[in-house]
């Protein structure tokens, strides 16, 4: 990525930028190379869903129980869980789409989830979003061109004149193994393949530093996914891009590879890197999760997970797995398991009581090891 750092917060609508950094130069949090590019630290995330006549029948689903997590520039953090979990509401907290009741999202070391839109807006570069339907960014009466150049004119100024936000077009649309043919012609005219390079061609023309990739292969048929996989993998490379990459399919999860985080209700219960998990889950929701999908990592010892996952509305005490897991005693039922081993240097809140925004402590990540947040685990029960 380039050297250049610029100050989110002194860069205001309408301020121009150099042509370097037209050309891609800055990057955010530049001086921070040490430090993670994201940070996630405690987030907790309710809505209100239902009872829209007097407050009847109105629930609080509690999306994010105090996720914490790390990611560094150029690294491939991935997020899995059964539908419902909250990825994608993690997704839309770190991409600013919608604010966390509790905790703290930073980038590059700056605190991001509370800043007003204008401060907000090199992160709205720095951070892009390629979502499951490629449609969701793509406006069906917009020529490829138009939609390219739009976001490229957003962000850079300096390509706001001439032909240099189209020739930025046809590269970016290189890069995802289209020809510039596709300038003048319409989403609808692409296979739902194209159309995922199309998506993703709109955010790598925003020059960010991280991208959000929220189950970018779900549509697609299997031999169309290989492909996207081995162009995000390939982006990632040769771009220097960290990506959070979001599916709820383990063998996805498994071909994209890098630091991997287990979600169930709200919280991350294991993090490992991908080799780690998938040769020996050790978390019980984990195990139970591998178990249910034999075509994914080696053969696992049987273990029983009846029954659904509670409801979202009605989470019980403790560790939110203990309704379903065999190993649940007591002290399941009633505090939430902290992190075994605790990560160091610690982030966020660290917190391990039931109540807290807290999911019982928190995450850290590259090379720091695996961690696991289970009372069985960290007694050497299991
Ligand atoms: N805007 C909203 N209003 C009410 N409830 C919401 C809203 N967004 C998400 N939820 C609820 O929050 C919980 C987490 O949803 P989320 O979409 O983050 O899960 P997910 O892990 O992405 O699921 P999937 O794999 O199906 O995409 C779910 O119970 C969902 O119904
Ligand atoms: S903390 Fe207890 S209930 Fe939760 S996964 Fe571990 S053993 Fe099971
Ligand atoms: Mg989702």
């Amino acid at each position: 990525m380039g050297g250049l750092t610029v100050s989110p917060a002194g860069m205001g609508e309408g301020d121009s930028v150099s042509s370097s950094q037209a050309a891609g130069g800055n990057s955010i949090g530049g001086g921070q190379a040490a430090g993670p590019l994201l940070e996630v630290s405690g987030v907790v995330k309710s809505f209100r869903s239902g009872g829209e006549f007097a407050g009847r029948g109105a629930a609080t689903v509690r999306a994010l129980n105090g996720v914490s997590l790390r990611v560094f520039a150029g690294e491939v953090f991935c997020v899995v869980g059964e539908s419902g979990c909250g990825k994608s509401t993690l997704a839309q907290v770190v991409a600013g789409l919608c604010r966390p009741d509790a905790g703290e999202v930073r980038f590059g070391g700056e605190r991001i989830d509370h800043l007003s839109e204008k401060r907000r807006r090199p992160f709205r570069r720095a951070i892009q979003m390629v979502f499951q339907n490629p449609d969701a960014s793509l406006n069906p009466r917009m020529t490829v061109e138009q939609t390219l150049t739009e976001v490229a004119r957003f962000h850079f100024p300096a390509l706001r004149a001439g032909a240099k936000a189209r020739e930025r077009a046809a590269e970016v649309l290189a890069l995802t193994g289209l020809s510039a043919d596709a300038l003048g012609r319409f989403p609808h005219q692409f296979s739902g393949g194209q159309r995922q390079r199309l998506s993703i061609a709109r955010a790598l023309i925003a020059r960010p530093q991280f991208v959000i990739a929220d189950e970018p292969v779900a549509a697609l048929d299997v031999s169309v996914q290989a492909q996207i996989l081995n162009l995000l993998g390939d982006l990632r490379r040769e771009q220097g891009l960290a990506f959070l990459f979001i599916s709820h399919d383990l063998s996805v999860v498994r071909e994209f590879g890098g630091r991997v985080a287990v979600m169930y209700l709200g919280r991350v219960c294991e993090e490992a890197s991908c080799a780690e998990l998938f040769a020996a889950p050790r978390h019980p929701y984990t195990r139970a999760l591998l178990a249910a999908a034999p075509a994914v990592g080696k053969a696992l010892p049987p273990l029983r997970s009846p029954g659904e996952p509670p409801s979202p509305t009605d989470l019980p005490g403790g560790c939110y797995f203990h309704p379903r897991c065999r190993y649940a005693e007591e002290r399941c039922r009633g505090v939430v398991p902290g992190l075994f081993p605790p990560p160091t240097p610690p982030i966020g809140d660290g917190g391990g009581e039931e109540g807290s925004s807290g999911m019982g402590g928190t995450i850290s990540s590259m090379g720091s090891g695996r961690t696991v947040a289970c009372h069985a685990v960290a007694e050497g029960r299991i």
